[in-house]
């Protein structure tokens, strides 16, 4: 078979913590995410030649750009058997809390495990991607770049040893995501967070987040709904976001399960049981982020459960 000189892959946007699950839980969404096309090249090494959607603000030096970092990860894994140029198309915001150097990092590497003719499962590829992540914002949360490598909803059991879960995605969920324009750095919404939490807190989130997971087991929306509250990261974390409260209000008035803070924000989404009420729901966080001053763009999605994807037209 003749052997594949470049390709390109797509990689959906995330929303990590899905309320109650900081650091552990996410989901991916259809739309928006980025591309990555890699070509294998006879230099050893890798080079990022060209990125485009940044205005030019992301790092091209292969030690600090996330497409970069989890390709040279993946490399030194396999024995190097070629070298890689990188062109990025960034079709996200940065520092929008959707996962976009996740998004980038897991198409990157991706493309380069198809050139390598899949070596490693996409499983397999995480550990590259969060190295990626802890490059990017200091944290290697694997909450982004897991549901994005997998699609899907998917559960950090534990970090070390790596153990991640699964979990089915019932039936007509649909997604609202509004991002507000507005930056805020991954770091910065961590260096709010407290250290510690107190007991009563901490059983309120563990008992949201279980049964989180039997909803979606269940395909149960109402139950989904009432356990999408997070009583870790929101409340620091909301005090960052201009209008949080009204929007927020707005999203569950128009028939939203729920609605928290998407990733380290500052988009806020919303999950809802029909994709008429993810509609009505993010024209109703527009108009709420619009009254607290602020522009923003709504995607309105699926969950995905495909992934990354090869090629895409
Ligand atoms: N779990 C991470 C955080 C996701 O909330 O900081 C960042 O996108």
């Amino acid at each position: 078979m003749a052997r594949l000189e470049r390709v390109s892959v797509f990689a959906p946007a995330t929303v990590a913590n899905v309320a109650s699950g900081f650091d552990v839980l996410g989901f991916a969404l259809d739309s928006p995410g980025d591309s990555a096309t890699l070509t294998r090249s006879s230099e050893k090494g890798v080079r990022v030649v060209s990125i485009t959607g940044d205005d030019g603000r992301l790092p091209r030096d292969p030690k600090k750009n996330t497409a970069a970092v989890a390709v040279t990860a993946f490399l030194d894994a396999v024995g190097h058997p070629f070298g890689v140029e990188i062109v990025l198309e960034k079709r996200m915001p940065l520092s929008s809390g959707l996962g976009s150097s996740a998004a980038s990092a897991v198409a990157a590497v991706t493309a380069a495990n198809i050139l390598a003719g899949r070596p490693l499962s996409p499983r397999d590829l995480l550990p590259f991607t969060m190295e990626a992540e802890r490059v990017a914002c200091g944290s290697a949360h694997a909450d982004n770049v897991a549901p994005s490598l997998l699609g899907g909803f998917v559960l950090i059991r534990s970090y070390d040893p790596l153990d991640i879960v699964q979990l089915p995605v019932p039936k007509g969920l649909s997604c609202a995501v509004v991002h507000p324009h507005a930056m805020l750095r991954t770091e910065d919404a961590r260096r709010v967070m407290k250290k510690e939490i107190r007991l009563s807190d901490a059983i309120r989130q563990w008992g949201n987040l279980a049964a989180l997971v039997a909803a979606l087991y269940n395909g149960d929306l109402q139950l989904l709904g009432r356990s999408l509250q997070d009583v870790v990261a929101e409340p620091a974390r909301s005090l960052l976001i201009p209008g949080f409260a009204a929007v927020k209000s707005s999203a569950l008035a128009a028939g939203a399960l729920g609605c928290s803070i998407s990733g380290s924000g500052p988009s806020i989404f919303a999950l809802c049981s029909t994709s008429e009420d993810s509609s009505r729901a993010g024209a109703a966080m527009v108009a709420a982020f619009r009254t607290a001053g602020l522009g923003s763009d709504l995607y309105l999605s699926a969950v995905n459960t495909k992934g990354p994807v090869e090629n895409p037209a």
